[in-house]
């Protein structure tokens, strides 16, 4: 299967490195022609720009986030028909810092995820455990909870368009990155959920990341385990070269 890997930028970035990422991406791809996907989700403000620049390349623009009213009196909200217009086909939900810092709930991840089936763009869901859960022994009914609740009443066929991102909070931005098998480990977990909700052959083959501290350096082994079809990279995708040699990882 095709890897994913996906740079999500968080609250990082100017337009000029939008430009220059694209042009070193490009050339990567053209040059290498790598078995990835490859994504870039910039902060909003640099979605159009990003929609034209990737014109003519093989890389794909993502957003970070998404609110699931359509329209209205929400404000500093964004819509998933603006995405669209802007180009995005991927879009970033529950993500860890969106659950910490701005109270994001799983319900909420769910009827985001429902919007953006609906119109067309790939829900990248972020489930994963913080310290405290690992250590008690709570991490896999932590991130079999996120999931039930996150993919509730969506079809197996829908469900089947999703990207499931596994990022232990305690390993993003930390530079601790979780072990191969912890990760792989991990992953099969989650496929597991999925397959119950789906079946076997569909839940092979919905793409599961990693994230989490995932660089230049430990991109290649993370990316040949069994279970880990990508990676949601934060810091390493706002360097060009260390992103491109991630992109080039993919085996
Ligand atoms: P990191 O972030 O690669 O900087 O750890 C990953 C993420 O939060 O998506």
């Amino acid at each position: 299967m095709e890897k994913f890997i996906i740079g999500n930028w968080k609250m990082n970035g100017t337009q000029s490195l939008i430009k220059t990422m694209v042009e070193s991406l490009h050339k990567t791809i053209e040059q290498n022609s790598p078995n990835a996907q490859v994504v870039i989700c910039p902060p909003f403000p640099y979605l159009g720009l990003l929609q034209k620049t990737i014109e003519g390349t093989a890389v794909k623009a993502g957003a970070q986030n998404v609110y699931y009213e359509l329209s209205g009196a929400y404000t500093g909200e964004i819509s998933v028909n603006m995405l669209t217009e802007w180009g995005s086909t991927y879009c970033i939900i529950g993500h860890s810092e969106r659950r910490s810092y701005f109270g994001e709930t799983d319900e909420l991840v769910q009827k985001k995820a429902v919007v953006l089936l609906e119109n067309n763009i790939t829900p990248v869901i972020c489930v994963g455990e913080t310290l405290d859960q690992r250590e008690s022994g709570a991490h896999e009914a932590t991130v079999v909870g996120q999931l039930t609740k996150a993919l509730d009443g969506i079809s197996a066929s829908d469900l089947a368009r999703c990207i499931i991102a596994y990022e232990p909070v305690w390993a993003i931005g930390t530079g601790k990155t979780a072990s191969d098998e912890q990760a792989n480990d991990m992953h099969k977990v989650a496929r597991g959920k999925l397959a119950e909700l789906t079946d076997e052959s569909t839940a092979k083959n919905i793409p599961i990341l990693y994230g989490g501290s995932v660089n230049a350096k430990n991109a290649a082994s993370l990316l040949s385990q069994s279970d880990i079809d990508g990676s949601l990279v934060g810091g390493a995708s706002l360097k060009p070269d260390d992103f491109c040699t991630i992109v080039t990882s993919a085996p």
